[in-house]
């Protein structure tokens, strides 16, 4: 089929690429000529694992195209919409002027088709009543339907989450499993529901809710855990034992139960703002009122590690503090809102002589943060630190070897914000060690943990360091 992706930002670029694997003929457009010009020239305006290969998979199969210029659009028999819904700069809600501008730039483009029908599938992140809204001026064009397809990719895991979902959500306007839109998705993601992937029909606002429900769960259960990471502290309880304990009970669940700096990046933070504003439009703003707190916990995380790292120091004027991390989660480049970025900036803020090292997103933070002192060299970044802040946990961090890292820096002093080191270990090769949520010196009697060997972090993963529960050395997985 021919395809056309409209906003080839993350979402965009990556679903753009994944419909071109799937032997679809794809048109990418931006209004950004340099994203076009880098993504035309096989060159990935992001960091993000396994999408560089399928990118040039695309660009050599003849199947995958960028422009800027909706002409090139007219002929494709499907567009999907990923344009960004970021908050409004005046206010919580989604800002949908990319979306409307580009309904609008089709709605001149479609009537050139004579009436052929033409679907347009909307993956952006949405405030409910959105899809109504947008059909009513698009379905004006002789042909062009409108449904609704929210995306629920990762960013570290795009390019699997795009090709082997968990579930696709078609949103039609009265929830009707016969509408012709249906057979036409169908017939563009047939290789994706050929593995069996389910696939759901439902109304327009329905498929809208789905998508902003998920993720202010998810940043729900991130803060709920975090709420108690602050019990935790107050009380001298390790916060990795109670969500270790609770994530057993397979009702609660193990995953996004990581207490630590808390959420961050282009998603979590501005849709449970936006939902929460759209809930208010619609005269509910009360059901969803505990967002606000949700957000607050998560915002009072950062300020707990500024105050940590200042008590830690006994003043912030003039201290050497290497911060661990830039990106908003491991295996992105990705510094939107990023938790660690917004501590780094607020040290730098407080007088401290802040150096920042990530391996992927330094070019992005430092185009965030100008003036920020970024090394790329983990080795490097820490000689000479007087405090060390794990705040983004990359393997490599979570791997720092802590007898040889006491050798670089100035004094061995580390907080990790994102509870995944061992403070045994740490301590015993003397270093003074504080965590978020975790109890400031160890228990006489606290299990030793076996280091890290466990496999690759993935940010769904509950992370709680392995711990020896039998003297045989029987491991129980994390
Ligand atoms: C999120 C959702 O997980 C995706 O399903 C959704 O499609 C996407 O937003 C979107 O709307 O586009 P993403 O922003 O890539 O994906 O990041 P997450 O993996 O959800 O992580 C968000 C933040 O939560 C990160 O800062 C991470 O460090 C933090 N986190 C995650 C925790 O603090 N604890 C956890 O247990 C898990």
């Amino acid at each position: 089929m021919r395809i056309s992706v409209i906003g080839i930002g993350y979402l965009g670029a990556v679903h753009a690429a994944s419909m071109a694997e799937l032997g679809h003929e794809v048109i990418g457009l931006d209004v950004d000529r340099d994203r076009v010009a880098a993504l035309q020239a096989g060159h990935a305006p992001f960091h993000e694992p396994g999408f560089d290969e399928l990118l040039q998979r695309g660009l050599d199969s003849g199947r995958l195209r960028f422009t800027s210029d909706y002409a090139e659009l007219a002929d494709a028999d499907v567009h999907f919409l990923g344009l960004g819904t970021p908050q409004l700069a005046d206010g919580m809600g989604a800002d949908l002027g990319h979306l409307r501008s580009a309904i609008a730039s089709l709605t001149e483009v479609l009537p050139a088709r004579g009436g052929a029908p033409t679907l347009v599938v909307g993956k952006s992140t949405v405030p409910a009543g959105t899809s109504r809204e947008l059909a009513a001026t698009l379905e004006q064009v002789d042909g062009a339907r409108l449904m609704w397809n929210p995306e629920f990719l990762r960013e570290g895991f795009a390019v699997q989450d795009t090709l082997v979902p968990d579930r696709l959500v078609y949103g039609v306007p009265s929830g009707d499993e016969q509408d012709e839109r249906v057979a036409m998705l169908d017939a563009v993601y047939a290789p994706i529901l050929e593995r069996g992937v389910t696939r759901l029909v439902m109304g327009y606002e329905a498929a809208e809710l789905v998508k902003v429900s998920a993720n202010a769960f998810l940043a729900t259960k991130i803060s709920f855990i975090n709420a108690v990471a602050e019990m935790c502290e107050a009380t001298g309880a390790d916060v990795t034992d109670v969500s270790r304990a609770l994530g057993m009970d397979d009702r609660i669940g193990a995953k996004f139960l990581r207490a630590g700096l808390g959420f961050g990046g282009g998603c979590l933070p501005k849709d449970i703002r936006a939902f929460l504003a759209s809930a208010e439009d619609h005269g509910v703003g009360d059901a969803l009122g505990f967002l606000r707190e949700v957000d607050a916990v998560n915002g009072r995380r950062r300020t707990r590690m500024v105050a940590l790292a200042e008590e830690t120091l006994g003043g912030l004027e003039g201290r050497r503090i290497t911060v661990l991390g830039a990106a908003f989660k491991p295996d992105s480049d990705d510094v939107r809102d990023s938790p660690a970025l917004e501590v780094a900036s607020r040290l730098r803020a407080a007088g401290a002589r802040v150096t920042v090292t990530d391996p992927e997103a330094l070019r992005t933070a430092q185009r965030s943060i100008p003036g920020l002192c970024t090394v790329p060299d983990t080795q490097e970044a820490l000689r000479d630190a007087e405090l060390v802040l794990l705040l983004t946990e990359w393997r490599e961090y979570r791997d720092l070897d802590p007898v040889a890292t006491a050798d670089l820096v100035a004094s061995p002093r580390i907080i990790d914000g994102r509870a995944v080191l061992d403070p045994q270990a740490w301590r015993e090769a003397g270093w003074e060690f504080r965590a978020l949520g975790r109890p400031d010196s160890e228990a006489p009697e606290a299990p030793q943990d076996p280091g890290s060997s466990e496999g690759p972090v993935s940010s769904d993963e509950a992370i709680t360091p392995g711990r020896v529960l039998f003297p045989s050395g029987v491991r129980v997985p994390a």
